[in-house]
């Protein structure tokens, strides 16, 4: 029996390993495998101007790990679209949800040529997983593509994972009618989990700190509008949040007993989830 190449062989041409491709830092940033020298070598670069970057890259993870889990276990669901999804490693939703219910049905989507063309690489194997390319500005394009009407039922509750992914999109109004774009077509039960950077505001307790996070947090991730908590509950049309609300993403369910303190960038990432009534 010959030994299985090494999934770096099989890598179709169309992913470019002499540049590095954003999707991979940010998995390299996670401690995934799929990504390159040349990532590793951004990533440092990153992490020297902000050391604090992965921390808070992490508790991102860890937030979409306990919502996606809670969210397969207590609340049942088994059918979850995954926007933005960046590379599908580094346990990710369909991991997660699979761990609880192996039928558990993902579909992620993302527009980055480097997300597609691997992710689809990643998944080949996977018979409750897929990938397609989509713009998540567009909810109309993305609910109507092929691959989701055929595998999710969305007269059944599904869970639309939005994490980090809202910044993209600058002006608030813009944002919302993307969310109710979304929120509308999906059936009652069907939940909305989010996690999306804070702008702090003044009187905010720690505000002097926060608003220096604020500043390099802004500066790091270049493109990204941060939002008041009030904003972000917004995004959330006519939903109910699950307990605790929108809250700093450590502190949502947490597995247990804080070690150290969160640093002010940390204290800057809010997360929530919310049930469509
Ligand atoms: C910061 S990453 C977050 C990845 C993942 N959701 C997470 O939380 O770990 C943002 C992702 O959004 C994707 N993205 C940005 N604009 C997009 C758009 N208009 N349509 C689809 N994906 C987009 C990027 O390619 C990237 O993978």
């Amino acid at each position: 029996m010959t030994a299985p190449e090494p999934r770096a062989h099989r890598l179709p041409p169309q992913i470019d390993t002499s540049k590095p491709s954003l999707a991979r830092v940010y998995d390299a940033l996670l401690g995934g495998k799929d990504n390159f020298d040349v990532d590793r070598a951004l990533l440092a670069q990153m992490v020297e101007l902000t050391p604090e970057m992965p921390a808070v890259a992490r508790a991102n993870r860890r937030w979409l790990i306990r919502a996606v889990r809670w969210l397969a276990r207590d609340a049942g669901i088994d059918q979850f679209l995954d926007v933005g999804s960046g590379l599908p490693t580094a346990e990710n939703t369909h991991e997660v949800a699979q761990s609880v219910n192996p039928e558990a049905v993902v579909v992620y989507a993302d527009n980055d040529p480097a997300v597609i063309a691997h992710g689809r690489v990643l998944l080949e194997d996977n018979e409750h997983t897929y990938f397609i390319p989509g713009d998540l500005t567009k909810p109309e394009e993305i609910l109507s593509d092929p691959v989701v009407t055929s595998h999710l039922d969305l007269d059944r509750p599904i869970a639309l994972l939005q994490c980090l992914t809202v910044h993209h999109i600058p002006d608030l109004a813009d944002a919302q009618r993307v969310m109710a774009g979304y929120v509308d077509r999906m059936a009652s039960g069907s939940y909305v989990g989010m996690t999306h950077a804070e702008r702090p505001e003044p009187g905010s307790e720690g505000y002097e700190e926060l608003w220096q996070a604020y500043e390099k947090f802004r500066e790091a991730s270049a493109g990204f509008t941060l939002r008041t908590r009030d904003e972000i509950a917004s995004l959330f049309p006519g939903m109910e949040f699950v307990e605790p609300g929108l809250v700093v993403a450590d502190d949502w369910w947490p597995e247990g007993p804080r070690v150290g303190e969160l640093s002010p960038m940390a204290r800057l990432m809010t997360a929530g989830l919310a049930r469509k009534p």
